[in-house]
């Protein structure tokens, strides 16, 4: 074998390496994705309880890391915020490119954060991976298109409840137990489900975002989107393309209120305050 082919072989050897998360005989994983810090501290609280560790599926999205492989037993977790009575885009795809093993001996399991209710979310979970047990947990609805920013005392007690909630999680993970624990799965979810999670998949309309005057350029909102597609090289952002996760972490967490969407104007920006970014 020449020198410069052996050289490419063994490159592809170390590249694939790094592309696997390989966590035999460590700790058990939880991925996750959040805009607007829910999900992360709830995955952050379960991993505190667990001794597991968390990954945002954001990074596995850009470094291309999809196989992971743990130990025989171990827990794997997922935890998302609930869109539209579905899952965001991203998790979908990030799933679908999912590989890991051993893929029966493991527990598996979803918590969907919700503002109010998940409908049947899990199902679009269910499409790309067996799952153990699914469980449901309102934090802070942070959707401004349709509705007000929670006060801040709303938000404590939002957060302390959801505390309350994740350590019952907890210790229903901690003894691998299966099925559904959801009390705010919400009526008729499969139907409510069916009707409004294609609203989602087929709208994410990025026109209808607006900056105002208020914008300094200072660029974090193009650092922190999940998908890459802000523009601000021209100072003000720009939206390369036409549909998005509309996950919302550009408007939320814009430090000069500058970005609107829809029918968001006056209805606030909201941050989990428990979560150091
Ligand atoms: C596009 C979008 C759609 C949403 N749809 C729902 C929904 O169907 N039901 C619900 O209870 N909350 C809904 N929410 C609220 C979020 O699920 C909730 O605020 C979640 O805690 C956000 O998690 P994060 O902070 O990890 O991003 C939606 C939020 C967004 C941005
Ligand atoms: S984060 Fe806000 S202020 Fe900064 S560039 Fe984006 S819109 Fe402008
Ligand atoms: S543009 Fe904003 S809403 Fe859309 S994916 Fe990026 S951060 Fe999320």
């Amino acid at each position: 074998m020449r020198y410069s082919t052996l050289r490419i072989k063994q490159n592809a050897v170390v590249y694939k390496k790094l592309l696997k998360i390989d966590r035999r005989g460590k700790e058990s994983m939880i991925f996750y994705f959040t805009a607007t810090g829910n999900s992360r501290f709830v995955a952050d609280r379960i991993a505190a309880a667990t001794g597991d560790q968390t990954k945002d599926i954001t990074e596995c999205m850009k470094s291309g890391q999809f196989t992971i492989v743990l130990a025989e037993g171990e827990n794997l977790g997922f935890v998302t915020p609930v869109y539209y009575y579905g899952i965001p885009v991203i998790f979908t795809d990030f799933l679908s490119r999912l590989d890991v093993s051993p893929n029966n001996d493991l527990y598996t399991y979803v918590v969907l954060n919700c503002g109010g209710t998940t409908g049947n979310a899990e199902r679009y979970i269910r499409r790309h991976i067996r799952i153990d047990a699914v469980f449901g947990i309102k934090t802070v609805d942070n959707y401004v298109p349709m509705y007000k920013t929670a006060s801040e005392s709303e938000v404590t007690k939002q957060l302390d409840a959801a505390e309350l909630e994740t350590d019952k999680i907890v210790s229903f993970i901690s003894s691998k137990t299966p099925g559904v624990y959801n009390p705010v799965a919400g009526r008729l979810s499969s139907l409510i489900t069916s009707v409004a999670y294609p609203l989602y998949t087929n709208g994410r309309k990025t026109k209808k975002f607006r900056v105002n005057d208020q914008c300094t350029g200072c660029k974090l909102c193009g650092d922190i989107c999940p998908r890459h597609i802000i523009d601000c090289t021209h100072g003000k952002p720009q939206w390369r393309e036409t549909r998005c996760e509309i996950c919302l972490a550009c408007l939320h967490r814009c430090p000069a209120s500058a970005i609107e969407y829809g029918k968001s104007a006056g209805r606030g920006q909201y941050v989990n305050p428990r979560v150091e970014w």
